[in-house]
């Protein structure tokens, strides 16, 4: 039996359901503990490309169970569409995704809800539109949809109806017309009914599982700097997305968690808005874009990107405390001749290295960069870390002392066999 958890180190999109479904192979159960379909997590099979929003990678592995836990918020139209995306894939789902009773649903009234303040708001975080924070606020106000709910139709009619009247009533929606919200409604009444079979116990049914000696993988979404309490607020999703959300999100205590995986790339992006220290606005930024194909899985739209921030990954490697670093997009470096790292912070004419001390001002710093050599030849096909160009491996020595933390794999392309180990 072992519990491991993979979790984004930086700001999403790290590669975690790449690396999760490298891990899954020989895994019973793959779970996920926050956020819902704003998630976009891409797994390459020989040249098949699949995305997956709410589904746990896991799906690709056919004894796999996957488990959509009590802290995420589960869209239905959303799940319908990706569970016939799986099957058009000739991915066999039928008993093996599990949504637990008590997790959160998103509804068409919450969607509206989050592009009328997207669109309405001064200060604009830049959302994937999935209706994730509204979802997430009625779950702390105490009147949110819950999984159960789901095989009630009178009762989630009824909850919908009143919930909508609210939006209006408080203007919620803004100019939006609560007709625009209504059309999408019975869409809605059908996907949460075709999916509440699904709706179990969750909980119960790891605990089973853990007695008969399971293995279990922990996949989370988005990353550490879009946490609710330790991301760069507001501009963060609303879950805990670092391994303290597991405890919650799941029910599986942190302390029965052998290995916890922290994901990161071997450079920084960002979606949306929000401060970014090393962000590149050059020539540099756009062939990172180029070459990383750095476009967002879920709403297409481009990535910002920019250097390693080592500051950042030290930070985000002790709020997770990380057993071990999976080091993704190695080979979108192979061509640079220079390669920056910043190593620490400069503000108010002082240099620092903690990351919390200006996590509220993040705008005002300036990064300290240490630059490296380029490899400069391709890493895409290496399979043992032993084979990696001399200066890559330096490369990676730097960063893995930068997080104090080993880095135990390397991945050098978006294929499943494209991953070194060590
Ligand atoms: P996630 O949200 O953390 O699962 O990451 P995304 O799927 O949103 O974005 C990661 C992107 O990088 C995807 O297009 C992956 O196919 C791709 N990818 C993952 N690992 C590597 C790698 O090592 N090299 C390259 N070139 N692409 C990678
Ligand atoms: P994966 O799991 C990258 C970002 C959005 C926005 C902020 C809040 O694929 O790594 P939300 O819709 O959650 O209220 O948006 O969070 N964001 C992500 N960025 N990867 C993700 O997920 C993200 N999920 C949300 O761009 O800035
Ligand atoms: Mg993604």
């Amino acid at each position: 039996m072992s519990i491991i958890s993979i979790t984004g180190g930086q700001w999403g999109d790290e590669g975690k359901g790449k690396i999760v479904d490298h891990l899954s192979a020989n895994v019973d159960i793959v779970a996920r503990y926050q956020g819902g379909a704003n998630a976009g997590h891409t797994v390459y099979i020989k040249n098949r490309k699949i995305i997956l929003h709410q589904v746990p990678s896991g799906i690709l592995r056919a004894d796999c169970h996957c488990i959509l836990g009590n802290g995420m918020v589960i869209d239905p139209v959303s799940l319908v569409a990706e569970i016939d995306m799986l099957k058009q894939n000739g991915i066999q789902t039928k008993g093996r995704i599990h949504i637990a009773n008590t997790a959160h649903i998103v509804t068409p009234v919450h969607r509206a809800i989050d592009r009328a303040s997207e669109k309405n708001k001064a200060q604009k975080i830049g959302t994937t539109s999935r209706g994730i924070g509204p979802t997430y606020v009625d779950k702390f106000n105490r009147r949110g949809i819950r999984g159960h709910n789901l095989a009630e139709p009178n009762k989630l009619q009824d909850m919908l109806k009143r919930r909508l009247q609210d939006a209006v009533t408080h203007g919620e929606l803004f100019d939006l017309p609560a007709d625009a919200v209504e059309q999408e409604l019975s869409q809605f009444f059908e996907c949460a009914l075709a999916i509440s079979p699904l709706v179990t116990d969750t909980f119960k049914f790891m605990q089973e599982k853990l007695e008969t000696g399971a293995n279990i993988l922990i996949e989370g979404a988005q990353g550490t700097l879009l946490d609710i309490d330790h991301g760069t607020y507001p501009f963060v999703t609303s879950s805990n997305c670092s391994v303290g959300g597991i405890a919650n999100g799941l029910g599986v205590p942190i302390t029965t968690i052998d290995r916890r995986i922290g994901i990161f790339k071997a450079y920084t992006t960002r979606v949306g808005e929000g401060p970014f220290p090393t962000e590149l606005f050059d020539g540099t930024g756009r062939l990172l874009q180029e070459t990383g194909c750095e476009f967002g899985a879920t709403t297409g739209r481009p990535r910002r990107c920019g250097w390693f921030d080592g500051t950042l990954a030290r930070y985000s490697a002790k709020i997770n405390g990380f057993t071990e670093i999976a080091l993704t997009k190695l080979d979108v470096l192979d061509d640079f001749e220079e390669l920056k790292i910043c190593t620490a912070y400069k503000v108010d004419g002082q240099h620092t290295k903690h990351f919390s001390e200006v996590l509220h001002k993040l705008e005002e710093v300036t990064p300290v960069y240490e630059s490296v050599p380029g490899w400069c030849e391709p890493t895409t096909y290496i399979e043992h870390f032993d084979e990696l160009p001399a200066r890559a491996e330096r490369f990676i020595r730097i960063l893995s002392d930068l997080m104090e933390t080993p880095i135990k794999f390397v991945s050098t392309g978006p294929e499943r066999e494209q991953l070194i180990s060590r």
